[in-house]
């Protein structure tokens, strides 16, 4: 597995504005966009393309497309809604499939509750968001859904990430598939009920507010 943080000083001070809890959620929202759009330049550093030819309007000339399959992106409900269009922004073309992902509080395993995701996926690449990369449960059941359906790489895109769970990702993950996980920032840690400290709180709630 592999790991990007974005270091970028813009980054860093729509981040800090996204912690603040005086941010509203129409903020929220419009800087969770802003920054999965700059994560999404990183995270599409790898996308499959191929020489394509076209004519300017003085000559011909062999350029660039992103290559077919096209490319998944794939949210996970329901936090992960908000980082769709910032991601789709950059990669038009591209395929959006849906996982609705929950932990069973009893058993504390990540549970899909919701699938609409085409069955084989030999060769695609994908691109799972989700904010939180808390303690890693519910990515690394993602993750492997994705690989198991033959997908060729999974690029993990979130906001931030605790060190507790990028340690669970990679030894879930090792050298199964090619997997890389892009953030804005590493946290400190968890704490006792799972959130990541400093963090930005409940992701879910701040994007749509609390639903009972
Ligand atoms: N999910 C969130 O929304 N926030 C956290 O801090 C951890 C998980």
């Amino acid at each position: 597995m592999r790991l990007h943080v974005a270091d970028h000083p813009l980054v860093a001070h729509k981040l800090t504005v996204l912690r603040n809890k005086e941010t509203a959620s129409p903020t929220f929202r419009l800087l969770v966009d802003e920054l999965v759009t700059l994560l999404a330049y990183e995270a599409t550093r790898e996308v499959a393309t191929e020489p394509h030819t076209i004519s300017t309007p003085v000559a011909e000339t062999i350029g660039t497309r992103i290559a077919d399959p096209r490319p998944l992106v794939v949210p996970i409900l329901r936090a992960g809604l908000g980082m769709l269009d910032g991601m789709t922004r950059l990669l038009p073309t591209a395929e959006v499939g849906f996982l609705g992902m929950q932990r069973n509080e009893e058993t504390l395993e990540a549970v899909t509750y919701a699938n609409r995701l085409p069955d084989d996926l030999t060769g695609r690449q994908c691109f799972l968001v989700d904010p939180m990369l808390a303690t890693g449960g519910t990515l690394v059941a993602a993750i492997d859904f994705l690989l198991k359906r033959g997908a060729r790489d999974v690029t993990v895109v979130c906001l931030l990430a605790a060190p507790e769970g990028l340690e669970v990702l990679e030894k879930a993950v090792g050298d199964r598939g090619d997997v890389k996980v892009v953030v804005a920032a590493v946290d400190e840690r968890l704490d006792e009920n799972a959130y990541i400290i400093p963090g930005l709180g409940d992701a879910g709630d701040r994007l749509y507010g609390v639903v009972d």
